[in-house]
């Protein structure tokens, strides 16, 4: 996600940001930019696709920009591709205010043409330049700074840590904060600010957190808070004891772990730009109604995780759309000379949006014809740039080879496609239509509390560590998460493991299981419990170590393994996106047990941008 950072003091502010924004690189970013107060008044911004490198030498190091107070900026692109104009900081048209933010303004739209009323015009695709001029325009109205960023905050839906420099108040800096994290440092004379703690943990380790809905005025050394009744509110500083790299991880040990529990607000963006007024709207990504009316057959190409997604996709879209889907790995759907239908779409799933097969995949469908859409983490990747249709998630960057929150956000992207094809298909009616999205508004909820207490898994990982093949089973869309089980365990523990559908196991398989052999079981689907409980008793019967992930209050099956896992009971169609939370946090603890790099397993990359 973006960084941000500021400083107001008596030193030159350029090489502080610089240094600040190097120090924030690790989020991930594709383009950057600095503003800093002239000395003798006025704003100059300086920004540039690309790498800091590039921003540095346009400023050489920040030695080109005189100015004692600035801020700066490294974007995750949200809305907007990657680009110098959309780079921020953003401005009014006298660059009188100037602006950097990190976050999503969901009523963006809404507030561009009340702005555009008002004879405002914009130079950017940016939701960032929209907040700008919505601070200008307060600005102008009440002529006051605190007033402004008050009417700001009220009027905005989404969320944002946000920095302003107006030209007429030099030497001051002015943010407010709503769900994305930003912190502020004083050290003697020396004010810092930054959307992360390892920017500004050299200069000081005494922080001050913003709190959701506050607003604070940065001068020289001093920092004045406010609540968004405009009223003065004392806040106490938390002492960082923390080094730089573990705080690049947020106080976690990895960044795998920092990001298993970033997911309910994964989850919670992503779905938020797919709801409007509590009704699915794709209309973000050129999906239309009408579209969907003419599909008459889905195809899902992917890799990986992200095939694991497609695979869930298709249980959940057949299940409420009556439409009948594919799912195959792109590397088998490129070369096997796929059949396509006129009325095909084809949905490519992937986190980096840059993966060759998955790629290819979508070019071969393009070649015969076929539309396509993308399900991309990542604006401006080649997947996104050449697919007819883009549902981003709203991930941010994900550091650890092993995804995690990317994976849970594509899920949510696929939920909500099914869901609104049902929907205009008419195969569910308005009531189940609601009770569906209420039941997806309740994910986060239920993820946050599956990783409220890790310490059983912890223990079970001590068990699982020491083995040499570990198996999952599950029926239908838990089939699909013991896919993504087994590969977290396999990618990052290096133990074998397989996953399969339980029903399939006395085919052969079942030969292979023997006194405390480990057996992970996934039943969530109370229409397969039965069948799925008959399973777990003919792997018992045959000496196997049986962990269960299943629904709360479904002791029959936790009273006849070894260890069991209870999950929310929620929308059967969604459980793959809460029962895979503690096969990710398994995983990373057999991992973490086994002395290995959770973050960087041997053998595997990011992103396999290569045949
Ligand atoms: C998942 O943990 C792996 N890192 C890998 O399977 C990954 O999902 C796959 O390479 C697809 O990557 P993509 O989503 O960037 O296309």
């Amino acid at each position: 996600m973006c960084g941000i950072v500021g400083y107001t003091g008596s030193s030159q502010a350029a090489p502080i940001l610089m240094d600040g924004l190097a120090k924030l690189e690790y989020r991930g970013y594709d383009s950057a930019g600095v503003a800093v107060t002239k000395p003798e008044g006025g704003n100059i911004v300086v920004k540039t696709k690309g790498r800091l490198s590039v921003l540095s030498d346009m400023i050489d190091g920040g030695c080109a920009l005189q100015g004692t107070c600035g801020i700066g900026h490294t974007r995750w692109a949200t809305h907007g591709e990657p680009s110098t104009v959309n780079a921020h900081p953003h401005h009014n048209d006298d660059y009188s205010i100037v602006a950097v933010h990190n976050g999503i303004i969901e009523n963006f739209a809404e507030l561009k043409v009340k702005l555009t009323d008002k004879g405002y015009s914009f130079y950017s695709q940016t939701d960032t330049e929209i907040a700008t001029k919505t601070i200008d325009y307060y600005y102008r109205k009440w002529g006051d700074p605190i007033k402004a960023m008050v009417s700001f905050i009220l009027r905005v839906r989404g969320s944002y840590a946000i920095a302003v420099m107006f030209a007429d108040l030099p030497e001051q800096i002015f943010i407010a904060r709503k769900d994305s994290p930003l912190v502020v440092g004083i050290n003697g004379g020396e004010t810092y600010l930054a959307s992360d703690v390892p920017a500004i943990l050299k200069y000081c380790r005494d922080i001050y957190y913003m709190d959701n809905m506050e607003i604070a005025r940065l001068e020289k050394g001093k920092a004045t808070f406010f609540n968004v009744d405009s009223k003065i509110i004392e806040k106490k500083t938390k002492r960082i004891e923390w080094d730089v790299e573990s705080a690049e991880k947020g106080g976690y040990e990895h960044f795998m772990m920092k990001e298993i529990h970033e997911q309910p607000s994964v989850i919670e963006n992503t779905l938020s730009c797919l709801l409007k007024d509590n009704s699915i709207d794709l209309s973000e990504g050129k999906v239309t109604d009408e579209f969907l009316q003419s599909v008459e057959r889905i195809q899902i190409a992917a890799c990986g995780s992200a095939y694991h997604v497609g695979v869930a996709a298709k249980y959940v879209i057949e299940d409420l759309a009556r439409v009948p889907v594919n799912v195959d790995v792109a590397s088998e759907f490129r070369y096997r000379n796929p059949v396509f239908g006129k009325h095909d779409l084809l949905i490519v799933i992937s986190q980096s949006g840059e993966t060759a097969d998955t790629l290819a995949a979508l070019r071969g469908a393009k070649e015969n014809g076929v539309k396509t859409l993308a399900i991309v983490n990542v604006l401006g990747s080649a997947i996104a740039r050449e697919a007819d249709m883009v549902l981003y998630t709203k991930a941010g960057p994900e550091i650890s080879v092993a995804t995690t929150k990317a994976y849970s956000a594509q899920l949510i992207v696929c939920y909500a496609i099914a869901v609104r094809l049902a929907k205009v298909r008419g195969t569910i009616d308005d009531k189940r239509y609601t009770k569906l999205i209420k039941s997806l508004q309740s994910i986060p909820a239920q993820v946050k509390k599956m990783l409220a207490d890790d310490t059983s898994i912890k223990w079970l990982a001590t068990k699982i560590a020491g083995k040499s093949d570990v198996f999952f089973i599950g029926r239908g869309i838990d089939y699909a998460t013991c896919l993504e089980g087994s590969l977290k365990l396999k990618e990052i523990s290096y133990i074998h493991s397989e996953a399969y559908a339980s029903g399939e196991l006395k085919h052969g398989t079942i030969s292979l299981i023997e006194n405390e052999v480990p057996v992970i079981s996934v039943i969530t689907q109370p229409r397969l419990a039965e069948k799925s409980k008959s399973n777990v008793v003919e792997v018992k019967s045959r000496g196997a170590y049986v962990m269960s992930v299943t629904l709360s209050g479904n002791y029959d099956i936790g009273n006849s393994v070894d260890f069991c896992i209870y999950i929310p009971k929620t929308e059967p169609c969604f459980t793959a996106s809460v029962s895979v939370i503690p096969l990710q946090l398994l995983s990373y603890y057999v991992s973490v047990t086994k002395g290995l790099d959770v973050d960087m397993p041997r053998n595997l990359a990011k992103c396999v941008s290569v045949e």
